[in-house]
């Protein structure tokens, strides 16, 4: 089965032999055939090959599908009073994350599984057709392996983040909970994992608990990332770098020699404005990682407490608005920096070869997803 979309004003495809220069590769009145969920031809519509059917984009604007490399969908229960009391200036202190385990701990597979159903079904309709998913609201061997099992009815994308905070079990004995993450909880939730992560701050894990869970992570066969630098300036990002971590997600808090680092170690850092916006805390500069050198991707985030959307657009907008970076810097932080933070390279690009995921918008340029701020223009997703 092939499919011809023509007739697009603005292909974003995100290819630098497109558009030499150009950073998003843009094309203007292409098309792009789709065979057996994979993109098998692109060029100009003029000279489109003939193909099964046939999609009129009537020159609006489609590109790569976004990849949303950082979420955290297997949640029961809601903090929206948490929400209302930060907007009245209480401070986030990640302490709301047990109010969530205890919830998600309460629920049953099913109702787990209906929840990032919907949330999974919300990204889509927001152009997100790659998502990487989180464990960390089990916080027990068992409700740990059943979250990322849940998870991975949706997604290969699958992170164990039993190192979140410590299960209120062990709150007096956090090198037990350490113990039970690095040995019984990780061989539990391997076989449905492919990352492993840590939440590396003040209140959670020290830079010597997250060396010692990656590395056992590592052991055993999952790849490592980090929670760092959310809150206050610290160890995790450095670290990032050392190990050569693929990406490490906040960002907010990063002095010089942090920003050296990561451009040394070609560490991708991965923004969530979502966070800032949902906090309160100052925005990160994307400006000042990209300027340095640093492969920045954009993802929502999306969780109960510290930031609850699931908008790669309203992400894009805020890192356009808040985090100085131009709409084709946030566009490409959301589609190939986040392919980038996952280290995929058949995603968040228009190539042949590539996954055949693409988002059709309602607008003649992706600089709309930024200039017309929570106005649903996603028209329509494909998919492989
Ligand atoms: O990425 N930083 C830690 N974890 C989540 C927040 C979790 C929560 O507040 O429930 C985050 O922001
Ligand atoms: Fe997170």
């Amino acid at each position: 089965m092939s499919l011809l979309i023509t007739n697009i004003g603005e292909l974003v495809t995100n290819d630098p032999a497109a558009a030499p220069g150009d950073l998003l590769g843009v094309r203007t009145d292409a098309a792009v055939v789709l065979t057996d969920g994979v993109v098998s031809w692109v060029g100009a519509a003029a000279d489109a090959p003939a193909a099964d059917e046939v999609f009129d984009a009537r020159g609006r604007a489609v590109l790569p599908g976004f990849v949303d490399s950082h979420s955290h969908l297997v949640f029961a229960g809601d903090r929206a009073l948490e929400f209302q009391a930060r907007m009245a200036g209480e401070s986030y202190a990640a302490g709301g994350i047990r109010t969530t385990v205890a919830a998600t701990r309460a629920a049953s597979d099913d109702q787990l599984a209906a929840g990032v159903a919907r949330h999974v079904a919300e990204m889509r309709r927001q152009g997100t057709t790659t998502l990487e998913i989180k464990s960390g609201y089990g916080l027990s061997v068992d409700d740990e392996a059943r979250s990322l099992r849940v998870a991975r009815e949706f997604t290969d994308e699958t992170t164990f983040l039993g190192a979140h905070v410590v299960a209120p079990e062990y709150a007096d004995d956090p090198a037990g909970y350490v113990d039970l993450v690095t040995g019984p909880m990780l061989a539990a939730a391997a076989p449905h994992a492919r990352w492993i992560d840590v939440f590396c701050e003040r209140g959670a894990f020290d830079e010597d608990q997250a060396r010692t869970i990656l590395a056992a992570g590592t052991a055993a066969g999952l790849k490592g990332r980090l929670h760092a630098n959310q809150l206050g300036e610290g160890p995790g990002v450095r670290l990032a770098a050392e190990l050569g971590l693929t990406a490490v997600d906040h960002c907010t808090y990063l002095s010089d020699d942090d920003v050296h680092a990561l451009r040394d170690a070609g560490t991708v850092a991965t923004l969530l404005p979502g966070v800032e916006f949902s906090t309160r805390h100052p925005y990160p500069s994307g400006r000042r990682l990209i300027d340095a050198g640093v492969t920045v991707a954009v993802a929502s985030d999306c969780n109960p407490g510290s930031c609850y959307t699931s908008s790669l657009p309203f992400c894009i907008a805020l890192a356009v608005r808040e985090m100085g970076m131009t709409p084709a810097e946030a566009v490409w932080a959301a589609s190939a920096g986040g392919a980038a933070a996952l280290g995929r390279t058949d995603v968040g690009r228009v190539v042949p070869g590539a996954r055949a995921d693409l988002t059709l918008l309602d607008a003649p340029t992706h600089v709309h997803l930024a200039y017309r701020p929570g106005v649903p223009l996603v028209a329509r997703t494909w998919t492989a």
